[in-house]
């Protein structure tokens, strides 16, 4: 029922505030606070994103939202505990920098936690889908970026959390992030019907390349229109704020965003030899094949001529490989 989500709401509003609290005013917090501070997140930030500290304690949480009144069946079923055969119970989030995922009213819906030393578990551990919690349909940060993402008509995303908060630090308001699952149909559509135009800035490992094309394709569907920020080989945005500063990621990243058309040329001419015939040619069918998916005439006369110009090629004969590429795919 309705009530159940609206409770669900509660009950992660009421454990957020409690975390929240923790990281910021206890000794057993201390640790966790140094982390973040030592990242370079300020306490201001930490504060706009309500970042907060499970304890190292079994089931610390559990217990303080059953005095509030929560069953256990309830408590499991909102994935904030979890419970074994035996009955035994214990909270999820233990000994973690707890991140709360809003949904689009600014309503805390689930968690991520992180670890803060690297082991053997996964760095972020995140609440179970539920009733009130689909990963399918919500951005991170958009509750508070949508303003600014109306104003701009433009969005800038990301892939984790780091990521967006140094970037809203960093002044780029309107930055969102997919955390680390693909961006799906539901998002695209969600960011077109907010912005014209979407910046992907994505980490630069490969994984990263790969879903930037993945999502440009999701986005170029929805309509709109895509561009990319491209951060140096070895970093994620987040490291790079950190490496070079604030105003060189929104000068020389965001700022420096490019075409998804230019974003490909230059992924393309990676690792070839142009001055090869073999390479060339493999390169220029690559980019024309890039071009028989793009459905602005205007795009592909501009590349096409671009094209041309750089290998001395003339426009028709790239012309009609583009034709004949096009008529294959019919
Ligand atoms: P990354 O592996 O790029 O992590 O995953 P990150 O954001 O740079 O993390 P930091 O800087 O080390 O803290 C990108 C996003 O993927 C999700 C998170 O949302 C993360 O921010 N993710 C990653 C998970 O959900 N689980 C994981 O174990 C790892
Ligand atoms: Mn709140
Ligand atoms: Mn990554
Ligand atoms: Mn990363
Ligand atoms: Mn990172």
């Amino acid at each position: 029922t309705s009530n159940e989500a609206e409770r669900m709401i509660q009950v992660y509003e009421l454990a957020n505030k409690f975390y929240h609290h923790l990281l910021l005013n206890t000794k057993e917090g201390q640790n966790a606070l140094n982390y973040l501070l030592t990242r370079g997140f300020s306490e201001e930030i930490i504060k706009t994103f309500e970042i907060g500290y499970a304890l190292n304690q079994k089931e610390f949480m559990t217990r303080f939202l059953m005095k509030k009144g929560f069953s256990l069946e309830f408590l499991e079923k909102a994935g904030l505990m979890i419970q074994k055969e035996d009955g035994s119970y214990f909270d999820r989030f233990r000994d973690r920098i707890i991140f709360p995922i809003k949904d689009h009213n600014g309503k805390v819906i689930a968690f991520s936690g992180r670890v803060m030393n690297n082991g053997d578990q996964p760095k972020y551990l995140n609440s179970p889908e539920t009733k009130i919690f689909n990963k399918r349909k919500i951005l991170y940060n958009f509750h508070q970026a949508r303003l600014h993402i109306r104003k701009k008509q433009e969005v800038v995303l990301f892939e984790g959390f780091a990521d967006v908060i140094s970037a809203v630090k960093a002044g780029i308001l309107h930055s969102v992030a997919t955390m680390g699952t693909s961006l799906t149909e539901e998002h695209a559509k969600l960011l077109s019907r907010h912005a014209e135009t979407v910046i992907i800035c994505y980490d630069s490992d490969s994984a990263g390349v790969e879903a930037t094309f993945r999502a440009s394709k999701l986005l170029s569907h929805a309509g709109c229109k895509v561009k990319v920020a491209m951060v140096p080989e070895g970093y994620d945005p987040d490291d790079y704020i950190k490496q070079f500063g604030e105003e060189k990621f929104r000068q020389d990243v965001v700022g420096a965003s490019v075409t998804l058309m230019a974003f490909k040329m230059q992924y393309y001419r990676k690792g070839k030899k142009l001055q090869d015939e073999a390479d060339r040619l493999k390169y220029i069918e690559e980019i024309i094949d890039e071009l028989s998916m793009i459905s602005n005439e205007i795009e592909q006369e501009l590349y096409l001529k671009q094209l041309a110009e750089e290998f001395s090629l003339s426009k028709d004969t790239l012309k009609s490989q583009l034709k004949e590429r096009l008529a294959a795919k019919k």
